[in-house]
Order: C-alpha cells, then structure tokens, then sequence
C-alpha cells in the first residue's frame, strides 16, 4: 500500500461493488471481486484500489468526460511542478469561512476529493475517505515541500478509492457527510452524482456542495464575462487546447438547487464565496 493510502477497517467493511453494491469477495490482495464476475484492480505501484466503471469514450459525452479529466489530471501534475507559485495559505483562508458557515461533522465521504485537502477542517479523529477516479493524485508529494508546509497531514495516510461519484462502491446510509467541492462541473453525470450521495448517506445525513455558479445569484452574465466566454470557445475551437472549456456544465443558480431538490435534498444553508462561487448545506429529506 503506498504510503499515502490506507484502507482503515470501518471503510473496508463498507466497500461494495460499485454496481450490484453487493458485498466484494477479497480472497486476493490485488483483485477484489463481485460475485457475479467482475474483478477490480489494485494499482500494485501505487497500492491503490479501482473501483472505476466509467472506462470508454464510446458516446460524445463520454468523450468530452474522459478528455477533461485527461486534461485536469495533467493540469493537477503540472501544478504540482509549480509549488512555490501556488498560494496555499490564502487557499486555506479563503475556505475557512465557508467551513465555519458549513461545518463538516461526522462520517465523510469527500468525492471527488483529490488527495483530501479538506482535512485540514475536521477534527483529527474524524471519519473521512476521499474517493476520485484520479490514480496519480498522489504521485510527487515529497516534491511540494511548499504544498507539505501547508497541508502537513498529506503526509499522513487518507482512505482512499478511485471509484466514479455515479457509481459509488459505497453501502448505502454509512455517511453523515457527502462532500462535493468544486467538482458537479466535472461529473459526467451530476444528478446521478447525487443520486449517489443519497444512497450512502445516513438519514440524518447532508450534502455540501461547492460550486461556481454561472451569473451568481442573479443568473446575469456581465458583457466582460460573455465577451470571453465566446472568446475562449473561438480559441479552443481553432486548436488551442489550453482553452477548451472541459467541464461539463455550468450551472445557473435555479439549475443546481432544483437539481439538488430533484433527488431528494432540502438546501438549508447557502454561504456564497465571493459573487459567484456558492456553497450548500442539503439535508436528506426522508419520506416515510
Ligand atoms: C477541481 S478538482 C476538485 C478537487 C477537490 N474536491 C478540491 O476541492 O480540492 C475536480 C476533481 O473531480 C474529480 N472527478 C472528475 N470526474 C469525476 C467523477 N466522475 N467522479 C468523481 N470524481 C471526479 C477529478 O479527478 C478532480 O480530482
């Protein structure tokens, strides 16, 4: 098992096929499987399990899916190149309101949650696991000492899973948190995604979801901000990848709590970042 990962007993017991979420059969060290047949993979390298089931480009959103995350894990390496320019300090600052806004209490599953920065705001004996189909997250830590400096607990073992937000390899109701920051945008599937979250969160359970929102809480889009979106279309659309546009979506206000309401959430705290950044509170309505 790399250093950087662990799979601690109370996460193991809860991991299940990311499609039947059956109970998985681990008489193998590198190969979990179903009990219909399907086999998972570890990353031996990296002592990383796989649960991803989104594997093809075969449809144009697959595509687009797989490319943006193509592009974002290069991205995410090559910042990593860049540590001394990123500034992590005013990273934390500018999120600690939100999570005094939005404490994160209790069991946490941070989805999509890169190599689970947000610990930095729990408490040290607080359940969390990270879970996001980016393998290489950890990859060149000991190169970062600027990023180490910051978040010192990165050298600390997380629970952690590749597995995709819309199939999540998680038992239902074992989570009191479903944590989502800065990632809807990237799911293929965002209601699915929250369909999902759902499942595995307890009754008493809630959402966060962080999310730059189109136009703010007004929806009206400035002429600076149109002028570069077409701007950025034109440029991606002439070969200049660096400006294509990978996400998925881009959620106006009503879209996102509508959506978030659709699949059964009630938002009961709203904090925005700044003018177009919103954080939410969503608890699981139950029906009885
Ligand atoms: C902008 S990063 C945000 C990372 C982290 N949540 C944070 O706030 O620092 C987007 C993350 O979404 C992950 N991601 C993309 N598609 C995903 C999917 N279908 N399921 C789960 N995670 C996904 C990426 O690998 C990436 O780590």
């Amino acid at each position: 098992m790399s250093p950087a990962v662990v799979i601690d007993k109370w996460f193991k017991d809860i991991i299940v096929d990311p499609l039947s979420k059956e109970n998985l059969i681990w008489n193998s060290k590198t190969a979990p499987h179903s009990s219909y047949g399907r086999r998972y993979f570890c990353d031996t390298n990296r002592g990383i399990y796989d649960f991803k089931v989104l594997l093809s480009s075969s449809t144009p959103d697959q595509k687009r899916w797989q490319e943006g995350q193509v592009a974002y894990e290069a991205l995410s390496l090559d910042i990593a190149k860049h540590d001394g320019i990123v500034d992590y300090k005013a990273e934390i600052d500018g999120m600690r309101p939100v999570y005094e806004a939005i404490p994160i209490v209790g069991r946490c599953l941070d989805i999509g949650g890169h190599q689970g920065r947000l610990r930095h705001f729990l408490a040290p004996d607080q359940e969390y696991a990270s879970c996001d189909p980016f393998v290489g997250v950890f990859d060149d830590l000991e190169s970062q000492p600027k990023l180490l400096e910051a978040y010192p607990f990165l050298r600390e073992p997380v629970n952690f899973v590749c597995c995709n937000a819309e199939f999540l390899p998680f038992a239902s109701e074992t989570f009191d948190v479903a944590h989502m920051r800065s990632v809807m945008d990237h799911f293929l599937n965002p209601e699915l995604s929250l369909h999902e979250s759902y499942r595995v969160l307890r009754k008493s359970g809630y959402l966060v979801v962080g999310l730059h929102i189109e136009g703010g809480l007004s929806g009206s889009l400035s002429l600076w901000r149109r002028l570069r979106v077409l701007a950025r279309k034109g440029l991606g659309a002439l070969g200049l990848t660096k400006f294509i546009d990978h996400h998925v979506w881009h959620p106006s206000y009503e879209g996102l709590t509508t959506l978030i309401k659709l699949c059964g959430f009630e938002v009961v705290t709203e904090y925005w970042q700044d003018k177009e950044v919103l954080y939410l509170k969503a608890v699981k309505v139950v029906s009885e």
